[in-house]
C-alpha cells in the first residue's frame, strides 16, 4: 500500500477546510497576527537575516511569521494543495519565501542548500515511518552550528488516546475527520506512527546532532483533542486522575561538526 499517497490525499483535503476555519484563522493573519505561539518563538529567538527550512510546513502560516520576523524562508510539505495555498497566502501578503512540495525524506536526499535553523512543529512526526531518514534530512540540511528546534505533541498523551507509545513497524490506519471546528464529519483515510521521545532523541543524536535543550509541556496552545480543558492566559490542559498530562515537548539540537 502507497501510505505517502493515502496521506497526500488526505491532506489535501484537509488543506481545504484549514484554511477557511477558524482554528487557523487566515483573516487574521492576514491582518499580521503571527501564528507562532510563546514556546517556539522563545526557544528559537531572534531570526532576522537568517536562513530557516520549515519542515512540515502545511499551508504557510508558520513559515511566513518567520518571515514577518525577518526570516529567509524555505517550506517543505508533501501536500500540493497546502504548498499551493502557502503561495498563494505568500503572493496575497508581499512576503519573500520558497515552498517545495515534497516528502521530508525525498527533499533531503535531493537538498543541496544548508540554513541556519530547521524548524518543525505540532502534528509532524506521527505522519513519518522512519525517524533516521528523518533526522539525516535535518542534518544534512544544517550549516555546521545550525539549530534544529521541534516542539511537538507529546507521546504520552497519545498513549492516553490510545496509541501505542512505543514504536512499531506496523502503521495505524483509521478513517478520521480533522481536528477543526468547521470539519463537518467527512473522513478520510490516515497513516500514522508511533514515536517514543527516546526514539526522537536517538535519531536526532545518531544524525550527529547534540541536544541542547529538552523540555515537556502541560499546556497546549490548541484545542485539538477531546477533554483538553482551557486555563485562561496559559493554553489547554488535560488532566488524568487529577493530575496534568505532559501534551507537549521540545527539543534543539545543534549540528556541531
Ligand atoms: C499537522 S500539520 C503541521 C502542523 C503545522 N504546524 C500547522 O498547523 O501549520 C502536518 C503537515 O505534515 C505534512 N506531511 C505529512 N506527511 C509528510 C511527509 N512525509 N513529508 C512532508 N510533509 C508531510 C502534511 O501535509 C501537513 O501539512
Amino acid at each position: 500500500m502507497d501510505y505517502l499517497s493515502i496521506n497526500k490525499d488526505t491532506w489535501n483535503k484537509r488543506t481545504k477546510v484549514h484554511v477557511e476555519s477558524a482554528f487557523y484563522d487566515v483573516a487574521s493573519f492576514k491582518n499580521g497576527k503571527c501564528s507562532l505561539n510563546t514556546i517556539e518563538l522563545k526557544q528559537v529567538g531572534d531570526v532576522q537575516g537568517k536562513s530557516l527550512l520549515h519542515l512540515q510546513c502545511h499551508f504557510g502560516q508558520d513559515t511566513l511569521s518567520w518571515a514577518r520576523l525577518g526570516a529567509k524562508v524555505t517550506g517543505v510539505d508533501l501536500s500540493a494543495d497546502a504548498i499551493e495555498q502557502a503561495n498563494l497566502l505568500k503572493q496575497s501578503l508581499g512576503l519573500k519565501a520558497d515552498f517545495i512540495e515534497s516528502d521530508v525524506v525525498q527533499f533531503g536526499r535531493k537538498n543541496t542548500q544548508q540554513f541556519d535553523i530547521v524548524f518543525t512543529s505540532y502534528g509532524v512526526l506521527c505522519w513519518l515511518s522512519n525517524l533516521t531518514d528523518w533526522a539525516h534530512t535535518i542534518s544534512s540540511s544544517l550549516k555546521v552550528g545550525g539549530e534544529f528546534h521541534l516542539v511537538e505533541f507529546h507521546a504520552f498523551n497519545d498513549l492516553l488516546l490510545g496509541y501505542s507509545y512505543f514504536p512499531s513497524n506496523e502503521p495505524d490506519i483509521e478513517e478520521e475527520g480533522t481536528y477543526t471546528e468547521n470539519c463537518d464529519g467527512a473522513s478520510s483515510t490516515v497513516v500514522t506512527w508511533s514515536h517514543s521521545i527516546s526514539e526522537v532523541v536517538s535519531a536526532l543524536i545518531g544524525a550527529g546532532l547534540t541536544i541542547e535543550l529538552f523540555s515537556e509541556y502541560p499546556y497546549s496552545p490548541y484545542n485539538c483533542f477531546d477533554g483538553l480543558e482551557l486555563v485562561p492566559n496559559l493554553g489547554y490542559q488535560m488532566l488524568h486522575k487529577g493530575k496534568q498530562v505532559p501534551l507537549l515537548y521540545s527539543i534543539k539540537a545543534r549540528k556541531i561538526a
